[in-house]
């Protein structure tokens, strides 16, 4: 099979209202961001945008966030508090104007027909994957995986869009007690499956070694630090088996077996 993930270069800076600011649950909120621009770009699934949180200085970085959901020129972010970029994000309210950079980076490729797309979230990597299974619905078997019930996100949304979806915890406090690898252990490898994968670098290293075994293809997409996500500073590099690569520039999506754990 050969790869065709598309990348592109076309990106735009522009200013977004806030239109919503919504918490879901335990330090997971959904923003809303109206463009305050004409004709954007419409992001491709596994895209990204840089978010400047604040007006202020500080913090001086935008954040990368996935694109959770693009209609209606609104785009929609869901996202995790983690530290201060994202403490500040959660007081953001309607009516604020933020700086945008996006959409950028590659995308996840769809399966050529002959595969069953296998799309496992660990955690806040749904966020990245929700529109490559808002476009394949019924076509892909589905696990999402979390530490604990409040930190799964949008599972309303999740079980209107695929019927073959195991929800799994750690703590067995929602759905199964498993961890998204424990999932995986449980199905049938009856047909050609193509993994799709966003989550913790540990589970997705585990990740690799699973597919390894099963003589499985897939992607990944991987979420580094990342300071310019223009591909100018080369903070995002991660080894691969063909040298380094920017995670921000010819990433985020990777083949799983191109990076050098
Ligand atoms: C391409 C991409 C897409 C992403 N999409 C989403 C998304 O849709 N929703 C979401 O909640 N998060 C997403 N992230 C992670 C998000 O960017 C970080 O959580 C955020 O930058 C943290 O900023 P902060 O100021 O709150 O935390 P900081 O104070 O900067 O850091 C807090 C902690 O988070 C770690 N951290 C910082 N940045 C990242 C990062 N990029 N990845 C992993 N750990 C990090 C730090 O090492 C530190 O331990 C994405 C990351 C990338 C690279
Ligand atoms: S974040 Fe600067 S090169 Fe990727």
């Amino acid at each position: 099979m050969k790869d065709n993930i598309k990348g592109s270069n076309i990106f735009r800076h522009f200013k977004a209202e806030v239109k919503d600011n919504i918490e879901l649950n335990k330090n997971h909120f959904l923003l809303t961001l109206s463009p305050l621009v004409e004709n954007i770009m419409m992001p491709a699934g596994g895209q990204f945008y840089m978010l400047g949180v604040s007006t202020l200085y500080d913090p001086l970085m935008k954040r990368p966030f996935s694109v959770f959901r693009f209609s209606e020129n609104r785009i929609q972010i869901l996202y995790r508090v983690r530290g201060k970029g994202t403490a500040i994000m959660s007081r953001i309210n309607s009516g604020c104007v933020l700086d945008v950079i996006g959409p950028l980076g590659n995308s996840y490729p769809m399966p050529p027909k002959k595969y069953t797309p296998l799309i496992v979230a660990g955690g806040i990597g749904i966020a990245s994957l929700f529109s490559l299974i808002h476009c394949l619905k019924d076509k892909s078997v589905v696990i999402y995986g979390a530490k604990t019930k409040s930190e799964l996100c949008m599972l309303d949304d999740l079980l209107g869009l695929v019927s073959g979806l195991t929800v799994c915890t750690d703590d067995g406090s929602y759905g199964k007690k498993a961890t998204v690898l424990e999932a995986l252990n449980d199905i049938a490898y009856d047909r050609d499956y193509l993994l799709y994968s966003c989550g913790p670098k540990e589970m997705l290293r585990k990740l690799a070694q699973f597919t390894l075994k099963k003589g499985l293809k897939g992607y990944i997409s991987l979420e580094e630090t990342m300071a310019c996500g223009l591909g100018a500073c080369l903070g995002c590099a991660v080894k691969t088996k063909n040298g380094y690569k920017r995670v921000c520039k010819e990433g985020t999506v990777f083949p799983i077996q191109d990076i050098a754990w």
